[in-house]
């Protein structure tokens, strides 16, 4: 049996020690008079007692149950305890517990026992009523906890639209645990009777109230606050759900208070249909889905149709001779349900007025924006409509410069003047990290001092980055505003969407680092706070502020805004995308802009089933989100530990951790790892609250280049050619592996094998190497791990497309138009004539954006000098694909004349300094 330690969470625990009890109970009715009997009672007991405490958090089994179980085995009944395991393990694992009543006596028959949740029809699973469970925070005792039960569950109705259970815990830290634990929760009733804290001790299940943030200050708490203290702090974790509050108290004490994801209070009553109609309501409220029921609606309309598309209806399908198999391949529904705006029935992204509209609303409400925007064209098409909606040309932006090319382009599009900004290199493994806040601050101070502060307009990074690193959100935004309090962010967060739905995740979003910032500037503390500052940097120097937690005037605008490829981390159709807003100034500033730059790149024959997925999307993440992440980052942990701990692998791979990702400097916890084989797990609430970097451990990168294979091997000609795995993203030394909502611990388990095996045969390959082909081996492995051409900077842009020598903004636009007439560019070879023109002292000069993959961001852009370091890093790297490179002809570079024409321009032109 696995120790606790070795659990990153309860929920696998839980599932590991059902299946434990079953197999020493089988063991024990088969075999009761074993020599392993007495050793297989002493692990029984060891299980039910860990279990008794687990399972006071759910309703399936339920505690009562649950302790006749027990004692049907302490009073010598091994087969009706093992046969009463056996039901539960089974109702567990196929989940049939959520559709049925499982009866756990041995005489009651099971009807539908062998129903199989994987072999029921996808349609006969959409007929079962949906199942939540409902917790009540209530100190009761037996009988008063079944009586409660049973009045809420003699409410149910045969039309209720959903069907739930109740799990009664007795204080306020148990409910914490509860709905940070039991992913069916969906609502809670706060009672009047409950306590403030749990007795639970086991470590696994008090490490959730870490979690749930703030904890320390609830001592102070007056027992009749602890039922709204507790909606208020199940708000920070659990926004999604849905809290009834019964009081005793008189509604004026009540009004006043922050009751957090309280939805109704019911001063003291027991209206049991009330709370049960609410109960459903509330859930009704997340599981709508507006457009995609529309749509389902317009597809049963008989119509006729005299408009463009003749795939409506699938009539050009049916009717055809060659393309049957694409009707049988994707079923009638599809093409039912294929419609355009103009043909009317149905709403319009580009005007939404109804369902679409709606369904954009209840995403925001999900996501915490106050406006949400769908894309059908990915988050390649929101990075540039939100550029253009807020940046005018002459703009200052600064952006992190491995960000996605839709940035680059947004900068074209949008004529914007842009300060490009460093990550800190990973050399050794060819990768970027992020943008160190120091950078961001001293480029803000510089063009402050260069007195261009009002003409910067907005910073953009990408949060995560590919490599999982994440950011400090609130942070950055606190002290950039502290040197121009109306900064507008965007954060790309096209890696991110899924972090909203877990509670350490989402403290490190754009939407609620925005909530926070607002709510918190607002106060009169802050204020005190923000004074008290000023008056202590009154006449500090740059280098001073450079060192100090800067804090925003309390006046500072909060705008920010975040993209999401809903389609890379939830569920949606691919190119399913949204913006989400939460800016002070975009109803008086913005909106008309954005709407401008909105109709400019979205197409006018948007995709429905695209936008349906994404409301449906919207309706899984409200009421499941939590449980997929959970399980994600479980499964995240446990190939992690698997890895770095499995003897064979140990050899010829190595999981990157936050130490060897995160410089020692931006991890002001000092946690380096988030497992340690030693000491087990690391909360990592603590490092997430507050490092400036943290690594999302959702994205596993392995080290492969011990193996001999560099990155793109391993990922093409060893995992996908003989495996069958896809990966997405390598660099020389390095293959990442993402975890999504989708991955499952068997998925897990096969890899490892998978792993295990390469190893294996690694192995034996060097068992029966020669010395040379040992010496070759490891001569490769030397190349791959240590002679690593370092990572370049950002050389700069040439002065002609520059204003000044102030600061380093370029015209990036400029650039990239003066090479569409080939007359102005040139070609230079890598080896030879680039590297004789920049010794005779010319500025060498890319026409072109250069983009070599991996690692998939241009390391030239227009307009950039080429430096030294970064042709010696081109001439390093094997990949097969540099997008923009032409091996036949060469790097593309501006002539010199057009450089000098370029420049003239600039200098004819009086106003330019300036920007006006
Ligand atoms: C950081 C980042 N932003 C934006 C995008 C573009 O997203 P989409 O594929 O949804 O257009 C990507 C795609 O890989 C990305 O990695």
């Amino acid at each position: 049996m696995q120790s606790m330690s070795d659990y990153y969470s309860a929920v696998q625990l839980r599932t590991d020690r059902w299946s434990a009890l079953r197999e020493a109970l089988n063991f024990l009715e088969r075999e009761p008079n074993s020599r392993q009997a007495k050793a297989t009672r002493a692990k029984i007991t060891e299980l039910f007692e860990s279990l008794s405490l687990i399972e006071a958090y759910w309703a399936f089994p339920g505690v009562s149950a649950f302790a006749h179980l027990h004692r049907q085995y302490e009073n010598g009944n091994v087969d009706d305890a093992a046969f009463s395991v056996r039901r539960v393990t089974r109702a567990l694992t196929n989940g049939s517990y959520r559709r049925r009543h499982i009866p756990l006596d041995r005489d009651v028959v099971d009807a539908d026992e062998n129903e199989d949740e994987a072999v029921l029809s996808p349609e006969a699973r959409a007929l079962t009523k949906p199942y939540f469970e409902v917790m009540i925070v209530d100190d009761l005792n037996e009988h008063q906890e079944r009586w409660l039960k049973n009045s809420l569950q003699s409410m149910r109705r045969a039309d209720d639209a959903f069907t739930y259970e109740s799990v009664v815990v007795p204080s306020l830290q148990d409910a914490l645990i509860g709905v940070l634990f039991n992913h069916n929760i969906q609502a809670i009733i706060v009672r009047p009777g409950l306590k403030l804290e749990s007795k639970v001790e086991l470590p696994i299940l008090t490490r959730y109230l870490n979690r749930a943030g703030g904890i320390g200050e609830i001592e102070e708490i007056p027992p009749e606050d602890y039922g709204p203290e507790l909606c208020r702090l199940i708000a920070k974790v659990r926004p999604e759900l849905d809290a009834y509050l019964v009081t005793d108290r008189s509604v004026e004490a009540i009004a006043g208070l922050d009751l957090g994801i309280c939805r109704r209070v019911f001063y003291n009553q027991e209206d049991f249909m009330e709370l049960h109609l609410n109960i459903l309501r509330g859930v009704q409220a997340r599981y709508k889905t507006p457009f995609f029921t529309a749509l389902k609606e317009y597809s049963k309309q008989p119509t006729g149709v005299f408009h463009a598309m003749p795939i409506s209806r699938g009539k050009s399908i049916s009717r055809s001779h060659w393309i049957q198999d694409m009707g049988a391949f994707y079923g009638p529904n599809i093409f039912m349900a294929e419609t355009s705006a103009t043909s009317g029935g149905l709403d319009s992204l580009l005007e939404p007025h109804g369902p679409i509209k709606e369904a954009q609303e209840l995403a925001a409400r999900a996501f915490g924006a106050k406006q949400t925007f769908f894309s059908t064209n990915g988050t390649s098409t929101c990075n540039k409509i939100v550029v253009q909606a807020l940046v005018r040309p002459g703009d200052i932006v600064l952006v992190d410069r491995d960000c996605h090319k839709s940035h680059h382009y947004g900068m074209v599009l949008a004529g914007a003047q842009v300060v490009y900004l460093d990550s800190y290199p990973l050399n050794e493994y060819s990768m970027y990290g992020a943008v160190p806040l120091k950078e961001i601050k001293h480029q803000l101070l510089k063009l402050k001092a260069a007195g261009k502060l009002d003409r910067v307009r907005m910073l953009l990074l990408t949060n995560c980055t590919f490599d999982g690193i994440v950011y400090n959100v609130e942070r950055v935004m606190e002290e950039c505003l502290a040197i121009k309090p109306d900064l507008v962010f965007l954060w790309d967060e096209a890696w991110f969407a899924f972090a909203r739905f877990g509670p350490t995740y989402r403290q490190r979003t754009g939407m609620n680092a925005a909530k926070n910032l607002r709510d918190k500037l607002k106060t009169p503390q802050y204020a005190k706070l923000y004074e008290k500052q000023q008056a202590k940097l009154k006449d500090a120097d740059d280098e001073t502020l450079l060192k100090t937690r800067l804090l925003p005037p309390p006046h500072s605008r909060v705008r920010v805004y975040s993209t999401q490829s809903t389609h890379k981390t939830l569920t949606s159709l691919r190119q399913g995308s949204m913006i989400h807003v939460n800016d002070q100034d975009f109803k008086g500033e913005v909106e008309q802009s954005f709407h401008e730059a909105y109709m400019t790149h979205t197409s006018t024959s948007p995709n429905y089933q695209i936008i349906a997925s994404l409301d449906v999307g919207r309706r899984q993440v409200e009421l499941e989100g939590f449980e997929f992440v959970q399980r994600q980052v479980e499964a995240a942990m446990s190939m992690r530990r698997a890895i770095s701990t499995h003897p064979v692998l140990k050899k010829y791979f190595k999981v990157l951790t936050a130490g060897d990702m995160i410089p020692e400097a931006h991890r002001e916890s000092g946690v380096s790892s988030y497992y340690d084989p030693d000491q087990g797990w690391t909360d990592i609430w603590n490092c997430w609250e507050k490092d400036e970097f943290v690594l999302d451990a959702t994205r596993v990168t392995v080290v492969v280049g011990g193996t001999g294979w560099d990155g793109d091997t391993f990922k093409n000609k060893i995992l996908m050619d003989k495996y069958g795995i896809q990966i997405n993203k390598t660099s020389r030394n390095t293959v990442l592996f993402m975890t999504n909502i989708g991955t499952t611990r068997s998925s897990v388990a096969y890899l490892i094998e998978v792993l295990v095996e390469i190893a294996n045969d690694l192995d034996d390959l060097l068992d029966d190497a020669s010395r040379m082909e040992r010496l070759s081996f490891e001569k490769r492995v030397k190349n791959l791990m240590h002679d690593l051409p370092p990572l370049p900077d950002f050389s700069r842009f040439h002065d002609a497309f520059r204003a000044d020598n102030d600061t380093i903004e370029g015209d990036i636009r400029s650039a990239f138009f003066l090479s569409y007439d080939d007359r102005n560019c040139d070609y230079l070879e890598l080896d030879g004539s680039i590297i004789k023109a920049i010794e005779s002292g010319r500025e060498i000069v890319s026409a072109s954006f250069i983009i070599p993959y991996p690692p998939g961001f241009p390391i030239l852009v227009p307009g950039q000098v080429v430096s030294r370091e970064i042709l010696a890093f081109m001439r390093a790297l094997d990949v097969s694909e540099i997008h923009g490179y032409r091996p036949d002809l060469g790097l593309r570079v501006f002539t010199q004349e057009a450089l000098d024409n370029q420049a003239g321009l600039r200098l004819a032109m009086p106003t330019n300094k300036k920007g006006e």
